[in-house]
């Protein structure tokens, strides 16, 4: 048990898939996983613990932004010894070679917040994924056969169409990282992760674009996280 987890210590796997959304979520468990039961009502924030080829991992939602990714990564790592946690999400891009439905599979996170000077006193803005994840989850990718654009996000407060000027934002950016787009939840995860000695990657999956104008329903968003998904159900395997 957690504050914000009433799962038992014994329910929650030492992998864990951790889309934004709760209705994600149980999507993931009802259409992916066998024998699953849900562990975590607490503040509608889903667990479900299951079997995916036999494999035990747990689905749970984050919640938005990374004060939510943070609370309940930390709380997985800490108190229920998790210790591989993939983020399954979607992002918008900055750059003209990212087209909506790419598959992400994020090096680094960048911050303009303070996220890891609020968590321990230090000053950080920049953050690798586990590069022991990030290798099994490019294997995995070959293996499968499945596409994927590696690179460096930007993780924000304030998400990127509501920006008075994203324009302004993207310019600010340091140029030596390279940027491809915004997300709102891996620099935190991967902090977290960092701090407390744990794995942390994040897989993307393009939804809007500030060089398109097209736009994707909820429901295609739906549809286009599957082969994501997939990438980080078969990457458990290895795990
Ligand atoms: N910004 C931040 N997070 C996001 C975006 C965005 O444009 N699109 C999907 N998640």
């Amino acid at each position: 048990m957690a504050i914000h987890n009433e799962a038992k210590k014994g329910e929650i796997a030492k992998t864990v898939l951790m889309p934004g959304d709760p209705m994600r979520a149980k999507y993931i468990a009802e259409n992916f996983l066998e024998d699953y039961r849900l562990v975590n009502t607490v503040r509608g924030m889903y667990a479900f613990t299951g079997k995916y080829k036999d494999k035990e991992i747990t689905v749970m939602a984050s919640g938005m932004g990374m004060p939510s990714i943070g609370i309940y990564s930390y709380e997985l790592y800490k108190l229920y010894d998790v210790d591989n946690i993939i983020r399954i999400g979607s992002c918008g891009a900055h750059v003209d070679y990212l087209n909506v439905l790419d598959i992400i599979l994020v090096e680094n996170s960048y911050t303009e917040g303070n996220f890891a000077k609020n968590m321990t006193g230090t000053e950080c803005h920049f953050i690798e994924a586990s590069p022991y994840l990030n290798n099994k989850i490019e294997k995995t990718a070959h293996q499968i056969g499945q596409l994927y654009i590696k690179g460096n996000m930007a993780c924000t407060e304030c998400f990127d169409p509501y920006l008075e000027d994203p324009w302004l934002f993207v310019k600010r950016l340091p140029a030596e990282y390279q940027i491809m787009g915004s997300e709102m939840e891996s620099f935190a995860l991967f902090y977290t992760a960092k701090k407390l000695g744990k794995n942390a990657a994040c897989l993307l999956t393009v939804s809007d674009s500030l060089c398109r104008t097209e736009e994707l329903t909820s429901e295609q968003r739906q549809n286009s996280m599957n082969n994501m998904i997939k990438l980080a159900l078969e990457t458990t395997l290895e795990l």
